[in-house]
């Protein structure tokens, strides 16, 4: 990714607000959305259950429209339908014609995408294997179990070799055989030439795949950038296992997290701390078992801003 390169994704001011029925009961979804993406990169859109992903995806396929904002895809303008040339898209729930086999499905949409002949066979084949369904290219897609589906709505994304997938929660209803081919078939996508952008709650994946996050919070995003700039460079933290060292205190920056004979888990948070409790484990006469770094999760910093959000709206609701 260069960012002196034209973006394939942006999204400016997006805000998308529901109206019940009536007009009465509004529901602001976005509230002013800004999204960049850069050709090349893996970006993870990540958000709690109902922060507005599958809404903000969906004003991206073109299935809805925004209440304000504007977007481009590709080169053009979100309102132009030669923006979703080139893109793949995922919905969140795919559900296909149950009548259709997954080949005959992806033979019909290859068609869609324009693929002659031999580029269909040759594609959907070869796409059947990689999303692991080649042995099960036959059956009806109403008898597929939900993975399955998911896994054909992957294909489906993949056919045409698209410059930008769009992919709404990839990795859910897949078991770990699944998760893991999944996570491949992404990271092997930009050499292709595709740039990805997914949501996704399960975090441990966007940290494995992904060039940058952005965390979607109250309509906007709460935080965005490469995982070391989320997350910190290095260590934050240590644990550090000390034998003998059952009389010891915790510190300022220490706790002690289990202590089992004389045997002791502390958990240091900074460098002064760690150097401290150092110091005090050789002048107590103690062993050194273990230091281990612990950088922050992305899991452990989306639920900091998410108690940091509980906190706020609490404090604004009892000044
Ligand atoms: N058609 C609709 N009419 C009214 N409200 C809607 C509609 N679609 C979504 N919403 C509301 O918009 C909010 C965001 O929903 P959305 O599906 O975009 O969340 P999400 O981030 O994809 O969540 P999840 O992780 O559960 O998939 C929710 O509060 C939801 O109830
Ligand atoms: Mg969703």
């Amino acid at each position: 990714m260069r960012s002196s390169d034209e973006p394939v994704l942006t999204a400016r001011s997006l805000c998308k607000t529901f109206r019940g029925h009536l007009s009465m009961g509004r529901t602001q979804v976005l509230r002013g959305l800004d999204l960049t993406v850069y050709p090349g990169e893996i970006y993870g859109f990540i958000g709690a259950n109902g922060a507005g992903k599958t809404t903000t995806i969906k004003i991206l396929a073109g299935l809805i429209h925004a209440s304000a904002g504007e977007f481009r895809l590709l080169g053009y303008d979100g309102a132009d339908p030669r923006s979703r040339r080139g893109l793949g898209f995922l919905p969140e729930n795919p559900n296909f014609p149950g009548y259709l086999s997954g080949r005959e499905f992806l033979d019909f949409q290859a068609r869609l995408v324009g693929l002659d002949r031999d580029r269909r066979r040759r594609d959907v084949d070869r796409l059947l294997d990689e999303v692991g369904m080649a042995g099960r290219a036959d059956t009806p897609l109403r008898k597929c179990s939900k993975g399955m589906m998911q896994r054909l709505g992957i294909a489906q994304a993949l056919l045409g070799d698209p410059v930008l997938l769009i992919l709404d929660e990839p990795m859910s209803g897949l078991d770990p055989a699944g998760r893991r081919d999944l996570r491949d078939l992404i990271l092997a996508q930009p050499a292709r030439g595709t740039t990805v952008f997914f949501s996704s709650h399960i975090l441990s994946d966007a940290e494995v795949l992904c060039d940058r996050v952005g965390i979607l919070r109250e309509g906007r995003l709460a935080l965005e950038g490469s995982l070391d700039t989320i997350l910190g460079p290095g260590a934050a933290a240590w644990d550090v296992t000390a034998t003998r060292a059952g009389g010891l205190a915790a510190g300022t920056g220490t706790t002690a997290i289990s202590r089992q004979d004389d045997r002791v888990l502390f958990r240091v948070e900074g460098e002064a701390a760690l150097a401290n409790l150092l110091d005090r484990l050789r002048a107590a006469g103690a062993g050194l078992h273990s230091v281990t770094p612990r950088r922050l999760t992305l899991e452990e910093r989306f639920l900091d801003l998410e108690e940091q959000g509980a906190r706020e709206r609490h404090e604004e609701r009892a000044p």
